[in-house]
Formats: structure tokens, sequence, C-alpha cells
């Protein structure tokens, strides 16, 4: 049965002003079809991305935002505005905000700001995708801060991100009319989170701590309804920041689109309980492994 989108548009009093509010079921934006059908008292659903940038972050946040609000994290308004404005434009709901994942009373003050601009909404998806400083460094010539980095924004800030969402997701999985998909926590990792290699010392520290907590996790919530997944990114992300990087000699679909990685997402989120993935991998096909 092809899925559909319900609308639902109210009048919204908030304290300043009154303006018209979406709330919106989730669908499969993989079609990119829904109808506009009955209007229900349901609950509804919004999802998180932390670590907005312009590639995956930007991706993803644009996907999801076609089956729920979306709230975009990143330090940086910058890093997300252009994110926002453009899920806007398509006609989507987006509130940027800028928080440092790393710093917990931030994340407080982000997932304070969600509530009071959607008091109703449950959070059906979390995604953690940020950046944690990719210090390619001979060992020698690595700084304790780089540790410090790859260990506060990969682990630090996973472990407060998903103590901050985890009570959300389990909640919006107990209500009387449940979320369509079970919720869900996707972490973004790399190949550093299986193995160190040279030069990877600090970074793969990072992702090795953020696999490991992930893996708890997803045994932990699993069996109380929530979809906890790590990604093992095997490859250069296609991102406009990256541009000038050659990966595979430069040949064509040598990179990961970072788009192709929000379709896997999305399948992730929309998986049934009988069969979640704890751990994806994703890489070109040309890609050595
Ligand atoms: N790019 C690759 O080739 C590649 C390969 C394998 C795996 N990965 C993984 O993919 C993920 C990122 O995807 P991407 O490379 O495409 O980057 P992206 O989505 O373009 O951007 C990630 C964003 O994370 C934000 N961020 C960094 N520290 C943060 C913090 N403490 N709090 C909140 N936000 C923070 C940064 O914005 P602010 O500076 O504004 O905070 C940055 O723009 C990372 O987990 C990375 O390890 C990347």
């Amino acid at each position: 049965m092809a899925p559909s989108r319900q609308v639902l548009v109210w009048r919204h009093l908030s304290s300043s002003s009154i303006f018209q509010f979406h709330l919106w079921q989730p669908f499969d934006p993989c079609l990119n079809k829904f109808s506009i059908s009955t209007i229900m008292a349901t609950p509804t659903f919004y999802a998180v991305v932390v670590g907005v940038g312009s590639g995956t972050g930007a991706s993803v946040a644009r996907l999801f935002a076609r089956g729920y609000p979306i709230a975009l994290l990143a330090r940086k308004e910058s890093s997300y505005a252009p994110v926002v404005a453009a899920i806007t434009q398509a006609g989507g709901t987006a509130l940027g905000i800028s928080t440092d994942v790393s710093d917990a009373q931030s994340l407080d003050a982000a997932f304070a700001r969600v509530a009071r601009e959607w008091p109703q909404a449950r959070l059906a998806a979390a995604v953690y995708n940020a950046e944690a400083g990719f210090s390619y460094k001979p060992f020698l010539e690595l700084a304790p801060e780089d540790l410090d980095r790859a260990l506060s924004t990969g682990a630090k800030g996973l472990f407060y991100f998903a103590q901050k969402t985890l009570p959300l997701l389990l909640k919006a999985g107990e209500e009387e009319v449940a979320a369509k998909y079970p919720p869900t926590l996707i972490v973004t990792g790399a190949t550093a989170a299986l193995r160190g290699s040279a030069k990877f010392a600090a970074f793969a520290a990072g992702k090795f701590a953020q696999r490991a907590i992930t893996q708890s996790l997803a045994r932990e919530f699993g069996p109380r309804g929530v979809h906890v997944a790590y990604t093992i990114i095997d490859g250069s992300i296609d991102t406009p920041w990256g541009k000038d990087r050659v990966a595979n000699g430069g040949v064509a679909d040598g990179k990961i689109s970072p788009d192709a990685i929000a379709e896997s997402y999305w399948y992730l989120h929309t998986q049934p309980r009988s069969a979640f993935t704890q751990e994806l991998d994703l890489r070109p096909s040309v890609e050595k492994f």
C-alpha cells in the first residue's frame, strides 16, 4: 500500500503572533507523492539532525523533511541556514538552531527550543552526523587537542545526544496512536570505526567509541522498540566542500553521493521491527575493501 501523508493545518497561538502551522504524518519521501486526506487528531512527529553541513547532513535533512518537520543543529548558523531555506522553499518545515552537541547545556537549550516551537510533536527520528574533525596526520604530529576533538564531538556529543533523544524516542513509541515507523536513532560512522590505519589514530579513536556506544544502545533500546543503527561510510563522500578531493582516481561514482546516503537512512528508519539493521556499510562500487 502506498504510504500517504495527512496534513493538518491549524492556527497556533504563540506569544508574539498567530501563524499557520503544519503537522505532518510520516510518508515515504522516496515515492515522492502524498495526498491531503482526513484530518486526524493524532500525535504528530518530527525529526532532528545534528551536524548539518552542506554534505551528508544537508542531504539527510532535505530527505527527512519530506516526511517530518525537522530540527537542524550545527554550531554555526551558516552551516544550516541554506538547508533551512531550501526545505522551506520546497514547502517543508525546518527549524535551525545553533548548537554545540559536545556541550550538554547547548544541547539542552536546543531541545527546549524545539519543545517550545512544536509542543505537541513527538520525536520520530534522530540522526547524529556531527563531523568530529578529520585529523589525518602522522601520529608524532598529532596534538592532544586532536584527540580531544575526536572524542568530544565523536563520542561525548553522541553520549549527550543519545541521552537527550532516547527518552523522546521511547515516548513516541508509547503513543496511543504510534508513529508509523519505529522511532529511530542513526549515527554516521566511518571505516575508522572498524580498524585503525596509519595517520588515523585520533579520528579512529572517536569512531571506535561511537560504534561502541551505538552497539550498546541498540542492544538496550531495540527490545524497547527503538531502532539504533550505525553506518559505516567506507569512502569519500561527495560533499560540496570536498570537491577538490580526488577519490578512486576520479572515476565516475568513485565518491559516495550524500543523497544516496540519505536514502539509505530513510530505508533504515522505515524498517519494520522484525528486521532491524544494526550496522550498514556503504561504499562506492569501485572502492577497495
Ligand atoms: N566527508 C567524508 O568523506 C566522510 C567519509 C566517511 C565518514 N564521514 C562522516 O560523515 C559525517 C559528516 O558528514 P559530512 O562529511 O558530509 O559533513 P556535513 O554533513 O557537510 O557537515 C557536518 C557538520 O557537523 C557540524 N558539527 C561539527 N561539530 C559539531 C558540534 N560539536 N556540534 C554540532 N555540529 C557540529 C559542522 O557544522 P558546524 O561547524 O557549524 O558545527 C559540519 O558542517 C561525520 O560523521 C564524518 O565522520 C565523512
